[in-house]
């Protein structure tokens, strides 16, 4: 077998409170194989978000070790994992993060112009991006002016931009209704199948959680399979 897109090892992560620590995660091990979907589902407060941040490279570990492609992220400096984090991950927020004062387009560009892709080039693959996703009509719009489907649809092509190897998402659908998590949650998992993407996608969501080829959850700061 080919090594892991993201391999996390013995990971822990506490957070100091006046009551002393809380142990969030405690030696948690979880590794994803190329192409591999996965979905974390578990409990509010059991420390999903937390674990998407530590794969992501957002945050650090107080223990254990990060792997993104084979490579331990824990000794690295910030510029090394910031260099890591552009090239190689892609990172979907619940609420979209998207930035207000610029275009559907520009927000699918920014993270390709700060890789160094030229601006022309950048404005192709956001129109193509944003196109997967139906969106041509929409690329000059600003958020404001997109529904909340649509916005959660510009946060994924801007996570798709730099085509990285993993996806990590975090209740990528968990802020719209019904219908509409259900479709964008469907052209996220095609996209990410088509691309041959590893993902860690966390959801409240059983339903859609079935669709991904593994699930997993988080039980006294570790994880473990459903
Ligand atoms: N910066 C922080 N400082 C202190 N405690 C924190 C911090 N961030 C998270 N926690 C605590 O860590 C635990 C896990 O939080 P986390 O946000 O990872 O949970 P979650 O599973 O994502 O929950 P939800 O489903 O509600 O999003 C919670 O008890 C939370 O209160
Ligand atoms: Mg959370």
């Amino acid at each position: 077998m080919s090594e892991p897109v993201l391999q996390m090892r013995g990971v822990e992560r506490r957070y100091p409170t006046g009551a002393g620590a809380i142990e969030v995660l405690r030696g948690a091990d979880l590794a994803l194989a190329r192409g591999e979907l996965v979905a974390l589902v578990a409990p509010s407060g059991t420390g999903k978000s937390t674990l998407l941040h530590l794969a992501g490279l957002l945050e650090r570990p107080d223990g254990g070790e990060v792997f993104v492609q084979g490579r331990a992220a824990g000794t690295l400096d910030d510029a090394a994992r910031t260099a890591i984090r552009r090239r190689t991950i892609g990172f979907v927020y619940q609420f979209h993060h998207l930035l207000p004062e610029f275009t559907a387009a520009e927000n699918v560009m920014l993270p390709q112009m700060t890789a160094g892709v030229a601006r022309a080039a950048a404005r192709e693959r956001a129109a193509e991006l944003l196109a997967a996703f139906g969106l041509s009509a929409r690329l000059d719009h600003r958020p404001g002016r997109l529904s909340g489907g649509e916005q959660q649809r510009v946060a994924i092509a801007r996570a798709l931009a730099n085509a990285p190897a993993l996806l990590l998402a975090d209740e990528p659908t968990g802020n719209l209704d019904a219908a509409t998590a259900e479709q964008v949650f469907a052209e996220l998992l095609g996209q990410a199948r088509g691309r041959g993407l590893a993902a860690l996608i966390a959801t409240h969501n059983p339903d859609l959680a079935r669709r991904m080829d593994r699930v997993v959850t988080l039980r006294e700061g570790r994880v473990t399979p459903v």
